[in-house]
C-alpha cells in the first residue's frame, strides 16, 4: 500500500472549515482506494501567532521538507500586518521549496456556474501556470525616507533565465499532454522590458516542441479576452504577478473563488496544494464558505502523489454533483459547508462500487 506524509495547515478564517471538508474526502479517497495519508496538523496562521508570536518555525518547516505534499487552507487576517503572514507561510513554502510552477487549472464544470453569457463547458478549459518564485514576488523590495514628504519607494521584478526557462518548459509538457497543443505567453515585454527574456526564452524553447501551437498575449488583452472569447486559451504561462491577477478572474470564468484551486509545485518534490480564495473573514465561522475549491485542490494533491484515479473519481464526482443539480452552486451560502464533503464522499463511495462491479 502506498504511504504518503502530509502536512495540513489550515490557516486563517475559512481556511479551517474548508480544509476540514478536503480532508473528510481524502479520508474517504484514502480508504476506498487503497492507501495511506500520514497527516501531520501544523496549528499556524494568525491566531497561533497572535497567541505564541511564532509564524512557521525551523523545526517545522524541516520537518515538512521531509513529507511529500502540503495541504493548505487559507492565509490572511485584518488583525495582523499586511504581508507578514502571507511571506511568513505561503511565499515561504513557495520560495523555500522552490515551488516553481502555480499550476491553476480553470475549467467549466457546468454551464449554469459561468456569467458569461452563451459560454460552454467546451469554451472554458484552459490551465494557467503561473511563475511562482520570481518576479515582482521575489522580495526585493525596500523604502528610503520613510514617512518623510521625499520618501522613495522600489519594488524589482526579479526574472533569471533558469527561473523563467524552467516554467515555460513545464507549460510546454502539459501543452504536448492536451488535445488542442496549444500554448499562450502571457506577458507585457511591451512595457515591462525585463520581460523580455520571456519572449526569447519561449521562442527558443518552442523550437524543441515543433507539435505545439504558439500564441502571445499581452496582459491587458488577455484579461479581456478571458471573459471575451475563454476558448481561445489552453495552456498559458505567465510571470508571477499577471497569473496572481488573471487567475483571479479565471476563477470566476470557472464559477467563482469556490470552485477554484492550486498547486504550487517542484515536480518530483515536496509540493503544496491549496485553493486560490483567501480567508474571507467575515464568512469566517459560519459555515457557509463553498469548500469544492479545497476539495479540488486535494484531487489535484492526490493527482500529484501519483494516486490518479482517486484524484480523477473526486473530480468527476464534483462534476456530477454539479450537473445533476444535487450541488446547487460553490457560491457562499449555497450549501453548509460540512454538508459538501459528505456529499462528495457519497459520490465517490457510489462511483467507486459501479466501476468494482
Ligand atoms: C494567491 C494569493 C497570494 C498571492 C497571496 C495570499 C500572497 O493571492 O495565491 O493567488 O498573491 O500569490
Ligand atoms: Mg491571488
Amino acid at each position: 500500500m502506498s504511504e504518503y506524509d502530509i502536512a495540513e495547515i489550515a490557516g486563517d478564517g475559512i481556511g479551517p472549515e474548508v480544509t476540514a471538508e478536503a480532508m473528510k474526502v481524502l479520508d474517504a479517497a484514502a480508504e476506498i482506494f487503497g492507501f495511506k495519508l500520514r497527516k501531520t496538523v501544523y496549528p499556524f496562521g494568525t491566531d497561533h501567532y497572535l497567541a505564541t508570536e511564532e509564524i512557521f518555525p525551523d523545526k517545522a518547516f524541516e520537518e515538512v521538507k521531509g513529507m511529500n505534499a502540503v495541504f493548505l487552507g487559507a492565509i490572511g487576517d485584518p488583525r495582523v500586518p499586511v504581508g507578514l503572514i502571507e511571506y511568513g507561510i505561503i511565499a515561504k513554502l513557495r520560495f523555500e521549496l522552490d515551488l516553481y510552477v502555480n499550476l491553476r487549472p480553470i475549467k467549466l464544470h457546468d454551464a449554469r456556474l459561468c456569467p458569461i453569457k452563451g459560454k460552454t463547458i467546451e469554451d472554458v478549459d484552459m490551465i494557467i501556470v503561473r511563475e511562482n518564485t520570481e518576479g515582482a514576488y521575489a522580495g526585493m523590495h525596500g523604502f528610503v525616507h520613510k514617512n518623510q514628504p521625499l520618501e522613495v519607494s522600489t519594488q524589482t521584478m526579479v526574472y533569471t533565465r533558469e527561473g523563467v526557462e524552467r516554467v515555460i518548459r513545464y507549460a510546454f509538457d502539459i501543452a504536448k499532454t492536451r488535445p488542442r497543443k496549444q500554448i499562450t505567453l502571457v506577458d507585457k515585454a511591451n512595457a515591462v522590458r525585463a520581460q523580455d527574456l520571456w519572449t526569447r526564452t519561449f521562442a527558443e524553447v518552442a523550437t524543441e516542441y515543433p507539435d505545439i501551437k504558439t500564441e502571445h498575449a499581452y496582459i491587458d488583452a488577455a484579461c479581456m479576452w478571458m471573459i471575451k472569447n475563454p476558448e481561445w486559451f489552453d495552456v498559458a504561462v505567465t510571470p508571477n504577478l499577471f497569473g496572481d491577477i488573471i487567475t483571479d478572474l479565471g476563477a470566476v470564468v470557472q464559477g467563482g473563488m469556490g470552485i477554484a484551486a492550486s498547486g504550487n509545485i517542484h515536480p518530483g518534490k515536496v509540493s503544496l496544494f491549496e485553493p486560490i480564495h483567501g480567508s474571507a473573514p467575515k464568512h469566517a465561522g459560519k459555515g457557509v464558505a463553498s469548500p469544492v475549491a479545497a476539495i479540488i485542490a486535494s484531487s489535484m494533491m492526490l493527482d500529484y502523489l501519483g494516486e490518479k484515479v482517486a484524484a480523477k473519481t473526486i473530480e468527476d464526482s464534483i462534476i456530477d454533483l454539479l450537473r445533476s443539480g444535487k450541488l446547487r452552486g460553490v457560491s457562499t451560502g449555497e450549501h453548509p459547508t460540512g454538508e459538501v464533503g459528505d456529499m462528495v464522499v457519497e459520490a465517490i463511495r457510489e462511483m467507486a462500487a459501479k466501476v468494482a462491479q
